[in-house]
């Protein structure tokens, strides 16, 4: 189907730093997306090989490679042609039979019911929130019911009351740049030009899309949310 010209460009909306080469070339060294331990829990729930694997908003491909050891159908999808040069170059040396594809939530296609596991680490938020809600839709139209989405981002979990003092307090904690990691002015970049929203407003778009929310875990500061949801 052609797209209506008011779609959204996502080749333009994925986030300045995302197709800025030097921080892609370092990105591995700032973010450790603690993929082995994501893959060892969902191994557990998906035990089969042939398991059809989606990473959707790959990057560097931390999460993509390590899967690719484990199941035998791993795509990784990202808008980034910056991020997906790197991660061609890791698949290369790596031999990896790792699939890339340069797409994002609103253009990757894939046939109904046809994926068993979306995974989606830290990348949902350069979405507006209606495109949210829609590149969800798109994720439940390809997984199988019971399918499963592991999507883990920041999602703000506090009361609107408090949103100032949690991300000011959230902003305090970056780096300097000369230690290294996500500086101060790297997490104002996220809160003012991103679109980071709240889990009270995430939470129902999930159920809309039917999702059920099999488990979430919220980190103390209320800034880091990961989900456990199942196509119902
Ligand atoms: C912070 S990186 C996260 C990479 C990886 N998932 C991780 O956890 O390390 C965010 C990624 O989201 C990608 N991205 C931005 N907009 C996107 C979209 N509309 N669809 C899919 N991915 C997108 C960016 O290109 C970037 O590679």
């Amino acid at each position: 189907m052609q797209r209506p010209t008011w779609f959204l460009d996502e080749t333009h909306s994925l986030g300045r730093e995302n197709t800025d080469p030097e921080h892609v070339a370092h990105y591995d060294e700032k973010e450790d997306a603690g993929a082995a331990d994501e893959i060892a829990m969902l191994r557990r729930m998906l035990p089969s090989k042939a398991s059809e694997v989606v990473d959707l908003g790959a990057g560097t491909g931390q999460f993509a490679l390590l899967a690719a050891e484990q199941w035998e159908s791993v795509t990784a999808v990202d808008p980034s042609p910056v991020m997906l040069d790197l991660l061609r170059r890791k698949a290369r040396a790596a031999g990896s039979s790792l699939r890339i594809v340069e797409a994002g939530y609103l253009t990757y296609e894939r046939p109904a019911a046809s994926v068993d596991l979306v995974y989606s680490r830290y990348a949902l938020h350069h979405l507006p929130d209606f495109w949210k809600a829609l590149a969800l839709a798109r994720i439940r139209e390809m997984l199988r019911p019971g399918g499963i989405l592991r999507l883990w981002d920041v999602v703000y979990h506090f009361p609107l009351d408090e949103a100032i003092e949690r991300i000011e307090h959230w902003c305090a904690t970056g780096y300097s740049a000369e230690e290294g990691g996500w500086t101060r002015a790297d997490l104002e970049e996220h809160v003012r030009d991103e679109h980071s929203t709240f889990t009270w407003l995430l939470e129902p778009m999930l159920v809309e899309a039917r999702f059920a929310i099999d488990d979430a875990v919220y980190d103390d500061d209320g800034i880091f949310a990961k989900y456990l949801l199942r196509a119902v």
